[in-house]
Parts: C-alpha cells; sequence; structure tokens
C-alpha cells in the first residue's frame, strides 16, 4: 500500500515519550494527519544549496568542486548529503519539445552529468525550479503547467530533491499549483525525490503542505544580518506544531559564514535552526570557508539534536526583555534547550525546570553542545552568563 498510494491517510495519535508532562513540552498530539509519502524526509534534510552565497553566478565546475570540499572537509560523513543548485542553472527558453535545456554556458555537460558526478562521491543531487512560468530571476522558465514533462526530466537526470519556487505565479494559488508537482514527482518513475515547497509561508502550508511535499518554507527570504534572521526564526515558532517526520517547518537555508554575523551570531543561527528541526541547507562557500565555519558547521551533538527520532520542533518557551529559552524534547527523555541572549548587553539566562515542565525535583545532567562538557546532578534550573546575542545548547538527560 506504502509504495502504490498517492498520500498516506491516517489517523494518528502522535505520542512523543516525555517525561515532562507539561504543556510546552507535552508533545502528546491527536490529529488527523495525511503525508506525503514518497520515503523522503523522515528527518529534516541536510546539504548544500547555492543561493545565498552565489545567487546566479554557478557553474558546473564550482558544483563539483563544492561536493569535493563537502567530502573532504568531513561535512558529508556528518549527513550533509544533499548538493542543490537553485535558480539559473537554465536557458531562458526551452527547446522545441518543451524541456528545460541546462545553460550552455555554465553547464556545458549537462546536468545529468553532473548529477552523476555528485552521486559518485557518493552525495545526493537537487535542482530548482518554480511553480510558476518563470523563476524569480527571470532568468529560466518554470515549471507551470509542464509539471509532469519536468518532473521526468529531472528524474531521467537522477535528481533526489527539488527546490519549488512562488514566482510569476499567474495568481493561481499555491494550494492549486503545489500539488500538480508533488504528483508528478511521485509519478516521474523516481518517487523518492524530496520535495522542498518555497512558497514563503504565504498560503500558511504548514496547515496543508504535509501532504504535498516533505518541507515548506514558512517566511520570505532570509538575509546574513542578525535581525532578519531572528525575525525569521520567530516567524517560523509559529508553525512548530505543524512540523514532523516528512514534513517539517523551513525557515530558509543557513547563512553560517557569508560574513554578515558574528561568531556568536551564526553559533545562535545554527542552534536555533537545529533545535527548530529546520532544514540544514549550508549556504556559504564550503570550498573556502574558514575553520570557525566548518567548526560551527560540523559540532555532532547539534546536528543530533536536528536529527532526533523523535521529530518535534522545539519553540521558544519564554522570552523576558531579550532573554529567551528555547527548547524541546527528543528521543529517551531527553531535552534539547537553547538559552539565547538576544539583548544587547551581558546577561544570565535561566531556564527553571517549571519553564521545561519538569518535576521541581527532577535532577539532570547537562550537556553543553558547545562546550562538549557535562555537569552532572543539576537541579531545578540551568543558566548562563552570555554576551549579547550569544547562546548556550544543552541536552537534558535526566539522572
Ligand atoms: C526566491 C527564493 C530564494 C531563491 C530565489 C532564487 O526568492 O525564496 O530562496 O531560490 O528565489 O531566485
Amino acid at each position: 500500500m506504502e509504495g502504490l498510494s498517492l498520500c498516506f491517510f491516517m489517523f494518528v495519535v502522535l505520542n512523543a515519550s516525555c517525561s515532562c508532562g507539561g504543556r510546552l513540552l507535552d508533545t502528546n498530539r491527536e490529529e488527523e494527519i495525511i503525508l506525503f509519502e514518497n520515503g523522503a524526509g523522515q528527518a529534516p534534510p541536510m546539504g548544500w544549496n547555492s543561493w545565498n552565497h552565489f545567487q546566479c553566478d554557478i557553474n558546473e565546475e564550482m558544483v563539483r568542486e563544492t561536493a569535493d570540499a563537502v567530502v573532504s572537509t568531513g561535512l558529508a560523513d556528518l549527513g550533509y548529503q544533499y548538493i542543490n543548485l537553485d535558480d539559473c542553472w537554465a536557458e531562458l527558453h526551452r527547446d522545441s519539445e518543451g524541456n528545460m535545456v541546462p545553460k550552455a554556458s555554465k553547464f556545458p555537460s549537462g546536468i545529468k552529468a553532473l548529477a552523476d558526478y555528485v552521486h559518485s562521491k557518493g552525495l545526493k543531487f537537487g535542482i530548482y525550479s518554480d511553480a510558476g512560468t518563470q523563476t524569480c530571476s527571470k532568468q529560466m522558465p518554470g515549471s507551470l503547467g509542464h509539471e509532469e514533462q519536468d518532473a521526468k526530466t529531472f528524474a531521467s537526470w537522477g535528481v533526489d530533491f527539488l527546490k519549488y519556487d512562488n514566482c510569476e505565479n499567474s495568481n493561481i494559488t499555491a494550494k492549486e499549483r503545489y500539488p500538480k508537482m508533488s504528483e508528478a514527482l511521485l509519478n516521474s518513475g523516481r518517487r523518492q525525490i524530496y520535495f522542498s515547497m518555497c512558497e514563503w509561508g504565504s498560503e500558511g502550508p504548514a496547515l496543508w503542505a504535509k501532504s504535498v511535499g516533505n518541507s515548506w518554507r514558512t517566511t520570505g527570504d532570509i538575509e546574513d544580518k542578525w535581525e532578519s534572521m531572528t525575525t525569521i526564526a520567530d516567524a517560523n515558532d509559529k508553525w512548530a506544531s505543524y512540523a514532523g517526520p516528512r514534513g517539517w517547518n523551513d525557515p530558509d537555508m543557513l547563512e553560517v559564514g557569508n560574513g554578515g554575523m558574528t561568531t556568536e551570531e551564526y553559533r545562535s543561527h545554527y542552534s536555533i535552526w537545529a533545535l527548530a528541526k529546520a532544514p540544514l541547507l549550508i549556504g556559504c562557500d564550503v570550498r573556502t570557508m574558514d575553520s570557525t565555519t566548518l567548526e560551527l558547521l560540523s559540532n555532532k551533538e547539534v546536528i543530533a539534536v536536528n536529527q532526533d527520532n523523535l521529530g518535534v520542533q522545539g519553540r521558544k518557551i519564554k522570552s523576558e526583555a531579550g532573554l529567551e529559552v528555547w527548547a524541546g524534547p527528543l528521543s529517551n527523555n531527553k531535552i534539547a534547550v537553547v538559552l539565547w541572549n538576544r539583548s544587547s548587553s551581558k546577561a544570565t539566562v535561566t531556564a527553571y525546570w517549571s519553564d521545561l515542565s519538569l518535576e521541581p525535583q527532577k535532577v539532570v545532567d547537562a550537556r553543553d553542545l558547545w562546550q562538549h562538557s557535562t555537569q552532572t546532578s543539576v537541579s531545578g534550573q540551568i543558566s548562563a552568563e552570555l554576551d549579547s546575542h550569544a547562546c548556550k545548547m544543552y541536552v537534558l538527560t535526566p539522572s
């Protein structure tokens, strides 16, 4: 049944085990869920995408070098598996048979050869199109009205991931346009193509897109700035309860390493994205990134929070004058906590057990995921003095 049906319709009691039992971290949910059943997105996707750093300045050599770098830096072994092209990979016009054509000046060997190369490195290959007549750059066609043809083309090239944008959409609703590509992908002969919906949260996709795609953007585009990153984190947080395995909220790709934020701001960006079960799609030039960037992107313990089997999006549970606690349950009764100082001066941020819905007498081990050290027998609260815009990230394990 699983392999045959368009959607997997089920009545689920999502009964995530959580010793805390209180409201904020209580994940007992009873709801009707229609899941997009293509076999992808069991955990949030991890990889790289060309847009945040390169915009339209992309070519096959750069993408091959990026795949090489993802392997040689160890990122691939940590789970970053998708190498994704964004906008501007195709010629402006389709060929006489209506097919999309790789831009000859940038991708002379064609996309299939590039996908083959990426696959030969043990990685997966992603591509980009748009649920409109043209993409946002207006430099290539969109797939509106060509969904089946394009899905078959992508499948024939060995594509594993499709990001599907929302420009030039002829004022047809996303609810009408996105399911067409979703179905076309399922019928393309390459069913497991991860479908990344990018309609910017415009029609509240968290409410309906579970049956259409593996993730959906909840906001407009991120910029490599503290203001943008924090605004997007908050906007995405509102939809936390709708995310889960095979259907994730997407607050946009990572800016870590692009230069517009401080190291502590990037650490916060990465920690919150990981906690929120966001796709971890690197958006910098991994061929030339510095060691600090690599270290931020390579934290196995933070990645483990993002990829945790329970798949519950962590959320903001307390905010007082820019001093914030974000938290969420993990498998095996663990709790992930981020203490975050968003104020403009040094301050102490505290999460009390009552904030975390932990019983008052509960004793935990607190693993500091960035220091890689453990405080044993912690009770009642956990707190840290933090520089402006800095965070601490912990996993609490009941003793
Ligand atoms: C939109 C998307 C971005 C990027 C650009 C490409 O703005 O939201 O993520 O794909 O288009 O033009």
